[in-house]
């Protein structure tokens, strides 16, 4: 039995789509898993492949994985009571969420998803549970990584938020900063980081095809520099770099692009597309300086404000010079947005599910990091 106990999951109301795809992939894998270890189980029968049966034995006699039942209920001046269905036992099982806190499908605003994933972690601590597993692919106010003049540094309150509620591990993606994980005392909540490159890889490499050598690609500031050098090599494309700064007293951005893009067709790679003002400025720039097509490709496409729109324009029908955004299911998009012609979302839920499925069996995480993993596994 798995320390942590026996396995129950469930979604909040921001992510029962999200929820419901990864347990349908979780169950796959299981059950994948479960016959594998059938033929071979009378020849090496370790504590670890027993986990798999218990697990699978589970699953076995469901059927399925499915989510555990759960409701927001609502009061008039918004204030919430998220309560764990009557007949749903936790008591000492090793529980995962699945959450959403930026939902622009729903329109509700992120500090109330925030909250409710804080105030059903703790309702699942009040219920008993051994373990609770909170995954929300978005970290809420990740940009609030570092002080500015007298602040405070927001991202560090959000991780004192998660560990009030209880929640003992997060599963979370692409941090803004890395450091951010250091906001966390692990005794109280452990930080399990996934990357969605793999993912982004193996579509870049679809889309670019055999014109690697008409590619450049980068990240459009120094932040993103890092991400972009990865893609760099991996996709064996050379780098380019964005230096992005704010005018001091306008607050304006201004963009200078590093290296020859004259006549190339350009990738940027960034984790947020927000606002859009930082594409716009790309997009901008890169064409003054003659670069050809420009692709796009973002885990978090959040498209706040004007974002939306802008892109739209920069795509213009075909005709500008955005030809496409890739972006993933860690943002739950409404359905104009999933049929946009600019717009190819690639979805988390089986990397995801199989990030589950080694954590609850006390598995590696770290081979899914490796671009040969989407192969390998299925994991789009
Ligand atoms: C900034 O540091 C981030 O990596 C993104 O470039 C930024 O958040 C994008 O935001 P927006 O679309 O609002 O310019």
């Amino acid at each position: 039995m798995n320390p942590r106990g026996e396995f129950a999951i469930f979604a909040t109301s921001t992510a029962l789509k999200l929820g419901g795809s990864i347990c349908q992939n979780l169950a796959a894998i299981v059950l994948h898993n479960y016959g594998n270890l059938n033929s071979r189980r009378f020849k090496v029968y370790t504590l670890q492949e027993r986990k798999v049966i218990e697990f699978g034995e589970q699953v076995e006699k469901l059927g399925r994985i499915e989510l555990e039942s759960y409701k927001k209920n609502l009061f008039g001046e918004r204030e919430m009571d998220p309560q764990i269905t009557r007949n749903v036992n936790v008591r000492d099982k090793d529980v995962f969420i699945i959450h959403h806190h930026f939902t622009p499908d729903t329109g509700i605003n992120l500090n109330e998803n925030l909250l409710e994933a804080c105030l059903f972690a703790s309702s699942l601590k009040f219920a008993g549970a051994s373990y609770i597993t909170l995954v929300m692919p978005y970290y809420p106010y990740a940009r609030g990584d570092k002080q500015h003049a007298k602040d405070g540094v927001p991202a560090a309150y959000i991780a004192k938020m998660f560990e009030i509620a209880c929640i003992d591990r997060i599963i979370t993606m692409d941090l803004h900063a890395n450091q951010i994980m250091g906001f966390f005392n692990p005794r109280y909540t452990k930080v399990e980081h996934i990357y969605a490159s793999p993912l982004i890889l193996y579509k870049l490499k679809e889309v670019i095809g055999s014109e690697a050598n008409i590619y450049r690609i980068g990240g459009p500031d120094p932040g993103s520099a890092k991400k972009g050098e990865n893609y760099s090599k991996k996709l064996n494309i050379p780098l380019i770099m964005g230096y992005k700064t704010r005018e001091h007293l306008t607050g304006d951005l201004v963009l200078k692009i590093l290296g020859d893009v004259k006549g190339y067709h350009i990738a940027i790679v960034d984790d947020i597309v927000g606002t859009g003002g930082t594409v716009k400025k790309v997009v901008d720039v890169l064409e003054k300086e003659g670069a050809m097509d420009i692709i796009v490709a973002c885990t978090f496409p959040t498209l706040v404000g004007p974002g939306l729109q802008i892109i739209k324009d920069l795509y213009n029908n075909g005709q500008g010079k955005l030809k496409l955004l890739i972006g993933t299911d860690a943002i739950p998009q409404p359905d104009n947005i999933l049929n946009a012609p600019w717009y190819c979302e690639l979805s988390i839920a089986k990397l995801m599910a199989q990030v589950i499925y080694e954590i609850h069996t006390s598995g590696s995480v770290s081979q899914l990091y490796q671009p040969e993993a989407v192969d390998q596994l299925g994991l789009l």
